[in-house]
C-alpha cells in the first residue's frame, strides 16, 4: 500500500482557472496540462485508499436550507396492516420480538431510516406469544393500534395497552412484550436509531432466563427490575381528555416526562397530540424537525411544501402513518370529522444540541 509521501507533485498552472472562475463566474475550461495533474493527483488519492476530496462531494449540503435525502411519505394502514399480518408467515414464535416491519423512507430506501433520526415501524404479537426480554441504548416508544390484552413490562411492571395508549422503554431498561389476548397485537414503534448510525455504538443486550413454559433459556421472567426511570404509560382516554377541554379549533400538547429535566418523554424524542376539528386547520409547522404522525381518528389532509416551494397534499385516514421530513412546511387540517393525531419529533435531540430553527430563524441558524 503507498503511502502518501509518495504522491507526485503536483505541476501548478501559472494562472489557477478553478479559482479564476470562482472569482470571475466564468466556466471553468482547464488547460490538459492541468487536467492532467487533477485527474493524476486523484487517481493516486483513490489508490492510498484513506483519503478523499472533499471538493468533489456535491454542493447539496451548503446551499443555505437545512435539507434531508429523506421526502415526505405515508403509509396507508388499510394496505400494511395486510402486510404486517401476513408477516406473522414470516417469523417463527422465538423471532416475536423482532417481529417489526420498518417503514422505509422512499428518499433513502436503506434501513433503518424512516426519517434521518427518528424511525417507525410497525410490529405484530400474536396470541400466545412472548417476546424476548432485552434492552438497549435506543430510546424506544410504542404505541398501540389494535388488539387487547398485550402489554409491554418495563422493569418487571407489566403495562397492559389499549388502542392510543402510549408506553416508553426508557433507555437501557430491560423490557419485553406479551400479547395475552385472542387476538393478534398491532403497535407503531418509534425509535431514535437512526441517530446512532454512524455516530454512536449501539448496545444491545437480552436476558435469558429459564422459562416454564419448556423452551429453554430465553425468557425473561418479567420481575427484573431495571434501575432506570420509572416506566410510563399514557393513556389515551386521559389525553383525549385534555385535548377535548382544552380551547380553540386545534391544540398539540406535549407527553411529559417528569423524570426528564426538560419534561420531553425521552432525552432524544418528544412526542405530543393533536386535536384538529372539521374543516379546522393546525398552525403551520416549518422547522429543522423530523415529523412521524399516526391517525388516531377521523381524516383530514396535510398540506406540505417541500424545500424547493412545491406544495403537495397528504390525506389520511384513521391508523394511517406518515412522515415528514425536517424543513418541510406544513399544515395538518381536519376533514369531515375531526382528527385526533399523534406524532413524535427529534425536537428533545435538536434543542439540546442547538440543532433547531424555525422559518423564521433559519438565517441565524
Ligand atoms: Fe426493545
Amino acid at each position: 500500500m503507498p503511502s502518501i509521501e509518495v504522491l507526485q507533485p503536483v505541476p501548478a498552472p501559472i494562472i489557477n482557472p478553478m479559482k479564476q472562475a470562482a472569482l470571475t463566474g466564468a466556466t471553468v475550461d482547464l488547460d490538459e496540462l492541468a487536467l492532467a495533474a487533477r485527474n493524476s493527483f486523484l487517481a493516486e488519492l483513490q489508490e492510498v485508499g484513506d483519503y478523499r476530496a472533499l471538493w468533489h462531494n456535491e454542493m447539496r449540503a451548503f446551499d443555505g436550507k437545512p435539507n434531508s435525502a429523506c421526502v415526505p411519505h405515508k403509509w396507508e394502514y388499510a394496505i400494511a396492516r395486510d402486510i404486517v399480518l401476513r408477516s406473522a408467515c414470516a417469523t417463527t414464535p422465538a423471532e416475536a420480538e423482532r417481529r417489526a416491519l420498518l417503514m422505509l423512507n422512499p428518499g433513502v430506501r436503506r434501513a433503518p431510516y424512516t426519517s434521518d433520526t427518528i424511525l417507525g415501524a410497525w410490529q405484530l404479537l400474536l396470541p400466545g406469544e412472548r417476546a424476548l426480554c432485552h434492552r438497549h441504548t435506543v430510546f424506544a416508544l410504542r404505541f398501540f393500534i389494535e388488539g387487547a390484552g398485550a402489554y409491554t413490562a418495563v422493569g418487571g411492571d407489566k403495562m397492559y395497552m389499549e388502542p392510543g395508549d402510549l408506553v416508553l422503554t426508557t433507555q437501557f431498561a430491560w423490557h419485553d412484550h406479551g400479547n395475552e389476548g385472542t387476538t393478534p397485537a398491532i403497535w407503531l414503534d418509534g425509535l431514535d436509531q437512526p441517530l446512532f448510525e454512524g455516530n454512536f455504538p449501539i448496545n444491545f443486550q437480552t436476558r435469558l432466563m429459564q422459562h416454564p413454559d419448556g423452551e429453554g433459556k430465553r425468557y425473561h421472567d418479567s420481575t427484573v427490575k431495571s434501575g432506570a426511570e420509572a416506566p410510563r404509560q399514557y393513556k389515551w382516554a386521559d389525553m383525549k381528555e385534555r385535548l377535548d377541554a382544552a380551547p380553540g379549533s386545534s391544540i398539540r400538547l406535549e407527553y411529559l416526562n417528569p423524570s426528564m429535566v426538560d419534561q420531553h418523554v425521552s432525552r432524544t424524542i418528544a412526542a405530543y397530540a393533536l386535536r384538529v376539528d372539521a374543516n379546522s386547520r393546525a398552525k403551520t409547522r416549518h422547522d429543522t424537525c423530523n415529523n412521524i404522525f399516526h391517525c388516531v381518528a377521523g381524516d383530514g389532509v396535510v398540506y406540505i411544501t417541500d424545500r424547493e416551494g412545491n406544495t403537495s397534499e397528504m390525506p389520511f385516514r384513521k391508523n394511517d402513518t406518515w412522515v415528514i421530513p425536517a424543513w418541510h412546511a406544513f399544515t395538518v387540517c381536519g376533514g369531515n370529522e375531526k382528527a385526533y393525531l399523534f406524532t413524535y419529533t427529534d425536537f428533545a435531540t435538536l434543542e439540546k444540541l442547538g440543532f433547531y430553527a424555525t422559518g423564521e430563524t433559519h438565517e441565524e441558524y
